[in-house]
């Protein structure tokens, strides 16, 4: 078993630091954010995320996880470095690798053995060699590295599953030892027959681009085709459900919606495309699945309008759900904030509800209304709108919501409530590709 550090302990270097101590490694999260790193000394998670606490709480106990904001010693203690850092979007749509080249140098500047540096953030085709140059060009005395590609696939609100039982590892590595190294990591996971993917590294970085776009793509395509549903009748649900039954589809990520968000689809389609550019391509299906989902967003008001007759200002709109999807507190790119956006702009009292998210929303929308309950956040609305497919949300008492509402005015934006029961109680109500608007 192997001494790690993971410098980011964010959603993916928590979850990493905490699933490789569960496989058995020594390991020590390291991030820059001192009240963060403090808050996890003390037992306290940074954000939500189902089951992370009972695994940090299990490793911690067992000494195998520990949590450090002095990086430098952190970086001398390991022989393998986890770089985990954010990679956000610049402006320009492309990769922003400030941290991974600040971690970089550090690294550089701290080697003192012979180490494996890896590469768990998300970051364009070649960042592997900047890297391993900016290391080059840091080392203070003569010791060796190697260097390794191993893209995260989980998803928030199953990342500790994801992590800890994925579908593949990919470890980009040019030499064996490194790889061996890596594979020991991983151990329970090579024990299990889990497919450990041995690549070069351009390839392991293009993997998890060429990945994520095309799931980006998907919810774009079937985003369309509810569109069209709606235009001519049809039922998107039968329509996915039907596709997803052919094994060249696969039904996952055939659910319509107000458009994919969080911190990882539109930064990693609109980085690719980039790269694709800076390559002398252009990367035509992805810049459509963009404005495809820039488009959905806009869709989503013009019902909401359209229910409401085109009278938006003034009207008193209950938005559930804030986080991009449910059972995570972020909201970075999430649909409900265009939503929220819109309305505002447009002149409408908005209030909101979300089971977990609340304090992060206030600093964008200082003067949002955040209700402490979803019956607070429902009652005398004249329309509520579902942004995210929260469970408390599915089984809301819809008769309770119709008697409390000022107008019974719904716009399902997740396809999550039985269309029947809305029409029975007497909803006006829509959709994203069920025929139902009454
Ligand atoms: N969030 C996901 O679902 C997901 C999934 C797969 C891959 N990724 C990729 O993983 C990477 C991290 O994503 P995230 O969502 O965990 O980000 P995050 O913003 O939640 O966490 C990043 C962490 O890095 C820390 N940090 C920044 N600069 C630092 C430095 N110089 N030294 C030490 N710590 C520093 C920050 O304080 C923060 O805690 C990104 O490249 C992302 O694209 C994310």
């Amino acid at each position: 078993m192997k001494k790690i550090t993971i410098i980011g302990t964010g959603y993916v270097g928590l979850v990493t630091g905490a699933g490789l101590a569960d496989f058995g490694n020594e390991v020590i999260c390291a991030d820059i954010l001192e009240s963060k790193v403090n808050q996890l000394k003390k037992g306290e998670i940074p954000f939500f995320e189902p089951g992370l606490k009972e695994l940090i709480d299990r490793n911690v106990n067992e000494n195998r996880l520990s949590f450090t904001a002095e990086i430098e010693k952190s970086v001398q203690l390991s022989e393998v470095i986890f770089i985990a850092v954010g990679t956000p979007e610049l402006s320009s749509g492309q990769a922003d690798l400030s941290h991974v080249i600040k971690v970089s140098k550090l690294i550089g500047e701290n080697l003192n053995f012979y180490k494996v540096i890896c590469t768990k953030s998300t970051v364009p085709i070649g960042t592997g060699k900047k890297i391993c140059k900016t290391i080059n060009e840091n080392i203070k005395s003569v010791v060796d590295f190697d260097y390794v590609s191993n893209p995260e696939f989980l998803r928030e609100g199953s990342s500790v599953k994801d992590f800890l039982w994925p579908d593949r590892v990919v470890i980009g590595a040019e030499e064996t030892k490194a790889f061996e190294i890596l594979k020991e990591v991983y151990r329970p996971l090579y024990v299990n027959k889990t497919p450990i993917m041995h690549t070069n590294i351009e390839t392991s970085e293009m993997i998890k681009y060429a990945s994520n776009a095309f799931l980006a793509l998907k919810i774009s395509y079937i985003n369309e085709i509810a569109n069209l549903c709606d235009k001519v009748g049809a039922d998107v649900h039968q329509v996915a459900t039907a596709m997803g039954k052919d094994g060249r589809i696969s039904s996952k990520f055939l659910h319509p919606g107000p458009g994919y968000g969080g911190s990882c689809f539109p930064k990693d389609t609109k980085a690719l495309v980039n790269i694709a550019k800076e390559n002398g391509l252009n990367f035509k299906t992805i810049e459509a699945a963009i404005i495809a989902n820039e488009n959905q967003k806009i869709v989503m008001f013009k019902k909401l309008k359209k229910l409401l007759q085109n009278q938006i200002s003034g009207k008193s709109i209950g938005i559930l759900g804030l986080s991009f999807k449910p059972n995570t507190d972020d909201i970075r790119e999430s649909s409900s904030l265009k939503m929220i956006s819109f309305l505002i702009r447009e002149g409408a009292i908005v209030k909101s509800y979300d089971p977990v998210v609340s304090n992060q929303i206030k600093n964008i929308y200082p003067d949002l209304n955040c209700c402490s309950s979803l019956e607070e956040c429902v009652a005398d609305t004249d329309a509520i709108v579902i942004m995210t497919d929260w469970n408390v949300f599915r089984s809301m008492d819809l008769k309770k919501v119709f008697k409390i509402m000022k107008k019974p005015v719904i716009l399902d934006t997740r396809n999550i409530l039985s269309t029947h029961e809305l029409n029975n109680i007497g909803f006006k109500h829509d959709n994203v590709g069920r025929k139902s608007i009454i």
